[in-house]
């Protein structure tokens, strides 16, 4: 295990096993009326969905077109979200396409919920989210996903795309940091 984790929140084989059921179902709810795969275009939300849409797209039969929104949250080696923000939309025009949002966790719903936004203005014929990750307690009750991989406790969590201060996102499982990796006492600390 990394020096710097305290423990494994979800591993990699049950993340594995848990996007191949995410995308049978996803398959399914988006097949065409004559039952062949159809089409669909999805949006990760960069950078933290990066990994997780990689897996998720090649375990999906479809035609699919991707287009990307970049949003930050967490500027810098904080755990506190600042609101999101905006930093760039690629996903160009989504008029009457089969849209998928893909974001790597649900905590209070602020970024979900921004997006989402974004995407339903610009007139898909359908709109549905994913998240790997939802935070339990954390959302206010309107707010959930379609799909949602895992619920979580209220625990900052990196490791398979989700970062702390721009690092970790190659951790193969979603892990908790140790305290003192958090402090910035770790190996890998840095100043920003
Ligand atoms: P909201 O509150 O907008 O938050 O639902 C969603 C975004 O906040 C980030 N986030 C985290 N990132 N570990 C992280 O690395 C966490 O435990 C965590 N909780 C929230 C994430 O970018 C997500 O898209």
């Amino acid at each position: 295990m990394h020096e710097d984790v305290e423990r494994v929140i979800v591993s990699r084989r049950r993340i594995a096993a848990r996007v191949a059921e995410l995308a049978r179902q996803i398959a399914h709810d988006h097949a065409a009326p004559d039952g062949s795969p159809g089409e669909i275009t999805i949006v990760p939300v960069l950078t933290g969905a990066m990994v997780f849409a990689a897996d998720l797209i090649r375990r999906l039969p479809m035609r699919i077109r991707i287009g990307v929104v970049t949003v930050s949250s967490y500027p810098g080696r904080t755990v506190t979200s600042q609101g999101p923000a905006l930093l760039h939309s690629g996903f160009g025009d989504l008029a009457g396409r089969n849209v998928l949002l893909v974001d790597d966790i649900l905590d209070t719903g602020a970024t979900l919920s921004m997006v989402h936004g974004l995407i339903q203005a610009s007139g898909p014929a359908t709109l549905r989210t994913c998240v790997l990750l939802r935070k339990i307690g954390r959302q206010s009750r309107d707010i959930t996903a379609d799909y949602i991989g895992f619920d979580i406790p209220d625990v900052f969590v990196v490791g398979y795309g989700l970062d702390f201060g721009d690092y970790h996102r190659n951790l193969p499982d979603i892990v908790k940091l140790r305290p003192a990796a958090m402090a910035g006492a770790g190996r890998h600390a840095e100043a920003r």
